[in-house]
Parts: structure tokens; sequence; C-alpha cells
């Protein structure tokens, strides 16, 4: 299994060659800390990541199979990536994203079926009677939960029902069946697959405020009424600074009606660049969000909405917003992932934050005998007018070509280093070069050092 690390600068150009090599018999500095769905685990909790389907392979295959217990497609489940077309399916990414899942011994949770979003044009454009709208809407969650009956652990079957006042949200669903699309959105799923746990999920239902009121009287209602539900998902898609303080009161408060409830989509967004200080407040919001989670016995876990950054919503839905996620977009952790793991009872071995600029590497393709690489200088309360980086391989791997820096490799030991160009890297900045090389039997990402 890859390992990524990183080390901090202070190392001198002279013993970097020497340095490089005693790193590749004594990998690290400080002891890696167990993954976040072992630390999970061991409080009772799932911990998961939405993913995207194509990108499940190399550095961000190989942190999604380590660190998470639970895998939410991002997209790939939603009616109008699954029928676009009325009639005729594409099930290629999702089913892909089960069998990963399946292989790594993760839970996957179905996102999602009832949504008034992402839904294929002939569904949205048509012209339905009731009673064609509640054929489609059975239809749908019959043959897709049907799919994949006894496999997934959660369906997220309907999403986004209400309103910020609470009121129910004008859609497609409830305008054309009223308010009980959803009791017969969630007993139509429980037919389709008993062994799933059925969810209502929603954002902005995280503290206790009018929308979540609505929610947990939906609930307590439904639980009356015999209908089938299981949890309630709170997205959590969060502004930096602002975790509700009711929000454990607030979970507590719909595990007390006698449900589950699942964190499912949690980010935290910033107003771009990121900095320090921001990154800092971002790992404190991450351990009020998972804390409120480990303090009530029927919160399940934590999802987050992508890992890196470099798989995340934000920046194309709210522009000049971004670093939301608890690895930067080169794979390296930030102080968020530090935070999670702290909050589950790891962290202890990892080095407290210092000014600092690091150095990580990460495999972006990889193909039967070649790959490319990346490698992503940062600087956080530190900045560099010149650097190297260097990394012994362990498998035997050469790089062929190098752009962004200049590279020399003697035997296994690699220096890079800048470009006339590129020399520079401020604080809060980052420099990215890349190269291509050629691996066999594996391609395991070393420890890189910044001199
Ligand atoms: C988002 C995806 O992450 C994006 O890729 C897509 O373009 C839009 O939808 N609430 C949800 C998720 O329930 O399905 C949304 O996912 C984010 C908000």
């Amino acid at each position: 299994m890859r390992t990524l690390r990183s080390l901090r600068t202070g190392l001198s150009l002279a013993v970097l060659g020497t340095c490089v090599a005693a790193l590749f018999t004594a990998p690290a500095v400080y002891a890696a800390d167990p993954p976040l769905r072992d630390l999970a685990a061991a409080k009772g909790k799932v911990m998961g990541t939405a993913v995207t389907g194509s990108k499940l392979t190399g550095t961000y295959g190989d942190i999604t199979a380590r660190e998470f217990s639970a895998l939410t497609p991002g997209n790939a489940m939603k009616w109008g990536s699954v029928e676009p077309t009325r009639g005729s399916f594409n099930w290629a990414e999702a089913d892909q994203i089960v069998a990963f899942a399946e292989a790594h011994g993760q839970q996957v949770r179905g996102h999602t079926l009832v949504w008034h979003s992402q839904n294929p044009g002939w569904l949205t454009n048509g012209n339905w009677t009731p009673a064609e709208l509640g054929g489609l809407m059975n239809d749908h969650i019959a043959l897709e939960v049907g799919r994949y009956k006894g496999r997934l652990a959660t369906w997220d079957v309907v999403n986004e029902p209400f309103n910020e006042d609470g009121t129910y949200r004008q859609t497609l669903w409830y305008n054309g069946l009223g308010a009980d699309y959803i009791a017969q959105a969630l007993t139509a799923a429980r037919t389709a697959d008993p062994s799933a746990k059925l969810y209502i999920n929603d954002y902005n239902v995280e503290g206790v405020n009018a929308k979540s009121t609505a929610l947990y009287n939906l609930v307590k209602s439904l639980k009356e009424r015999g209908v089938p539900i299981d949890g309630v998902g709170l997205q959590a898609h969060l502004i930096l600074g602002q975790v509700p303080s009711s929000m454990q009161q607030n979970i507590q408060r719909f595990a007390d009606l006698g449900v589950d409830v699942a964190i499912t989509e949690l980010d935290i967004r910033m107003q771009l660049p990121s900095d320090r200080a921001k990154l800092t407040q971002q790992a404190a919001d991450y351990k009020a969000v998972m804390n409120a989670c480990l303090a009530v016995s029927r919160c399940a876990g934590v999802t987050v909405w992508g890992f890196t950054d470099s798989d995340s919503w934000i920046p194309s839905t709210f522009p000049g917003q971004g670093a939301a996620t608890p690895y930067d977009e080169n794979y390296a952790p930030k102080p968020a992932y530090h935070a999670i793991a702290e909050s589950l009872g790891g962290g202890t071995t990892t080095p407290p934050p210092t000014d600092a600029c690091t150095a990580a590497y990460s495999v972006t393709s990889e193909w039967n005998t070649g790959f490319t690489g990346q490698v992503r200088v940062s600087c956080s309360g530190a900045a560099l007018s010149s650097w190297k980086v260097g990394w012994t391989f362990g498998a035997g791997q050469r790089i062929t070509q190098a752009w962004n820096a200049s590279c020399t490799q003697s035997g296994a030991a690699v220096i890079c280093s800048n470009a006339s160009y590129n020399g520079t890297v401020p604080d809060g900045g980052s420099v990215t070069f890349g190269f291509n090389g050629s691996w066999s039997g594996s391609n395991p990402v070393p420890v890189v050092a910044l001199g």
C-alpha cells in the first residue's frame, strides 16, 4: 500500500543526497497515524468520502482505499446519470464504485433517488399526470435500489425536500404528488431492498433551526405512521468559522426520535486563497463537526464531500471559494485531516503544525509501463527563493522526462531543482512540476525531501 508523506524544510542541500538515501531505509521522522477508517472503526463510526469513479486509480484510489470505510458516488447514481434517455441506462460508474468499495471492505451510501436536481431532461420536461409521475418514481426506485439489493448499506432516498423556512420545496415531486411523495419513496425503497438503511438528506439542517425542525417534525410523523425511515443525513456544506453551536443538540434530538443520523456531505469552504490562519480555523471546524457526531451514539459517521481539493464541487459552485476538503489539490493532508484524526483518538504522532514549506509527490496517471508524476512544493508561514526536491525510488522506476524542473537520476536517487522561472514559492503559495517515468511490477510513492 502506498504512503504519502512530506518532510519539512531545514535539510541542507549538501546532505540532501545522503538524506534521500537514509530516508528510504528510515522512511519517516515520525510514525504515520493509523488510517482514518481504522480510527473511526475503533469508535464505532464510519468515515466516508464522496468519490468520482474515473479517478479511482493512482494516488486518489490509494487514499480512498486506505483512509475511508464508506463511499458515496458524488454523481454516478443520480437519475440524470443512470437514465439520461428514457429506458436507456448507464450504470458503468455506479457499478465501478460499488465494485471498488466491495474490493476494499467499504460500505456504499446510495445517493440519491428522489431529488429536484440532476434529473434527466425527459423527466423534468415531461407533462405527467400524478399517476404517471408516481409510477415513474416507484419504478425508478425499484430498478435502482433493486439493482444493488443487499450490497448498499444506506440510501439517501429523498434529497433536499425543504426550503430554508421549513416549508416544502416546490419540486417536480411535491407539485405532482404532494408531500406524501416522501412516504411513497421510502416505502418503495424498503420493498426494493429491505436491508438498506433509508435516509432523508438535506443541507442547512445541521443546527437547530426552522428547516431542521421541519425535518424533525416530518421524521416524527413518518415514524408515527409506520413509514420506513432509518435515518437523517445532515449534508454539512459549511462555511469557515460557522459550524452551528447547536449541532450536537440537533443530532441528539433526531436520535431521540429513534433514527440514525449521518453527516453525509461535509466540506468547509473558505474564500481563496487559503492561508495558515484559515486552514487552522478549518481544522477546528472539522474537529467540531466530528466531535458533535462522536458525542451521540446514534450518529453513524461522517462522510466528506470529496477528500481532496482537486475533487471538490466548491470552486465551480461558489466562485472564489474552495480549499474545503481535508487534503489539498496535490493529496497532501491539510490541518483538517490531522484534526479529524485527532478527534478519532489518533494524531498523537503527528508533529504540531509549524511554519514550513513541504513537498508532496503524487502519481497522476499510470499505464502498463509508464506513469506521470507530480510534485507540489507548498509554503505556509515560510517562503522559498529556490528549491530542490529529492527522493529515492523504491521499485526501479526511472524518470524519462521532466517539466517545470530539472531532474537528474543516479541509480534510484532523484534530485529535481527549480527551473529559472519558478524558484520562488511565496508564503501561502505553491509550485508544481511534473515528470514521466517508467515502472514495472509496482510503482510505490516514495518519501520526498525538500532541501
Ligand atoms: C454535487 C456534485 O458534487 C457536483 O459534482 C455536481 O455538479 C452537483 O452536485 N448536495 C447534494 C449533492 O446532495 O448531490 C451535490 O453534489 C452537492 C449538494
